[in-house]
């Protein structure tokens, strides 16, 4: 049984909301020290409240822990009801994308924020979450906060506020990336004659299983990429020469990556 760091209220039980309510549950943390608040309860939701034993929008009270996962612009309207889930000593933990520590304690009387971006693996409890403690957060709830991000995936601390916007850039906007190099691999197959379809499924397993052997190595990706090309002169040193020139990959997704802090810049105002 994970012991429970005091009552815990998740605000917003959507994609992200229901990944870290399922990683709780599972995990062991007593459902009877959760209380859940959405608006729109859908049955999945209502089932399992009923099933678990959490408590689904109940009135609200001060909580040791506020879990934020609502969209960020729904935090205007949302933050007057809100008020009352936070005490003097309650950790805030936001998971909204470009909303500020600065922003947020504008909207909501928390005192102690940790500002967290996860990703979406975390649905399938293979996320990784970058967080940020802001500085009235004492060492027990950062532990409180690391056991909750935790439920759903990895969890990796970085010094500054503004270094979220590079973890949003890499793994937050990261698995779309992914996604596009199947895409883009598997129109190579389809461009050297595969029919398309064998074309996507040869793309898309050899990313799943490269995904996984990399989770399952305690290699470095260039340690595993160097067994990969044992045969200088073979099939794939010939490619890697392509993607390796004058760096070219390494800038495109310097570049592209840059974009996207550059955006979470922004849209943190
Ligand atoms: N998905 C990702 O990959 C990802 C990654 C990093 C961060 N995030 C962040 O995670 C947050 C949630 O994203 P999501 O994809 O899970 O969105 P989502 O599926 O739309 O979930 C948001 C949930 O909050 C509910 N809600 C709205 N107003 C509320 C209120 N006043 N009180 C309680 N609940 C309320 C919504 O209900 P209704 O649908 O009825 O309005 C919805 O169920 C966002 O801030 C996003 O920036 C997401």
């Amino acid at each position: 049984m994970m012991p429970a760091p005091g009552k815990l209220a998740l605000v917003g039980a959507g994609k992200m909301g229901a990944a870290l309510l399922g990683g709780w549950l599972s995990g062991g943390f007593s459902p009877r020290d959760i209380a859940v608040y959405e608006p729109h309860p859908g049955d999945f939701l209502l089932n399992l409240a009923a099933e678990q034993g959490f408590a689904l929008n109940p009135p609200p009270a001060p909580a040791s822990v506020v879990v934020l996962a609502i969209k960020p612009q729904m935090l205007e309207a949302a933050a007057p009801a809100l008020a009352p889930l936070f005490g003097a000593h309650s950790l805030l933990i936001s998971i909204l994308a470009g909303k500020t520590i600065a922003n947020l304690s504008a909207r909501l009387p928390a005192a102690r924020i940790v500002r967290a971006m996860p990703n979406t693996p975390a649905s399938i409890g293979r996320g990784i979450t970058g967080a940020f403690a802001g500085e009235r957060v004492t060492a027990a709830q950062r532990e409180s906060a690391q056991r909750l991000l935790g439920g759903v995936g990895a969890v990796e601390w970085v010094a500054s506020e503004k270094l979220i916007d590079a973890v949003t850039a890499i793994s937050g906007s990261g698995p779309a990336y992914v996604f596009l190099l199947v895409e883009a691999l598997a129109r190579a197959g389809a461009d050297l004659g595969l029919p398309p379809d064998l074309a996507l499924r040869l793309a898309r397993a050899t990313v799943e299983g490269s995904g996984e052997l990399l989770y399952r190595s305690p290699e470095t990706p260039a340690e595993i990429l160097r067994k990969n090309v044992t045969s200088p002169g073979g099939t794939t040193q010939a490619a890697l020469d392509v993607l390796m020139a004058e760096e070219v990959l390494h800038v495109l997704m310097a570049r592209a990556t840059a974009a996207a802090a550059r955006r979470a810049e922004e849209l943190s105002g």
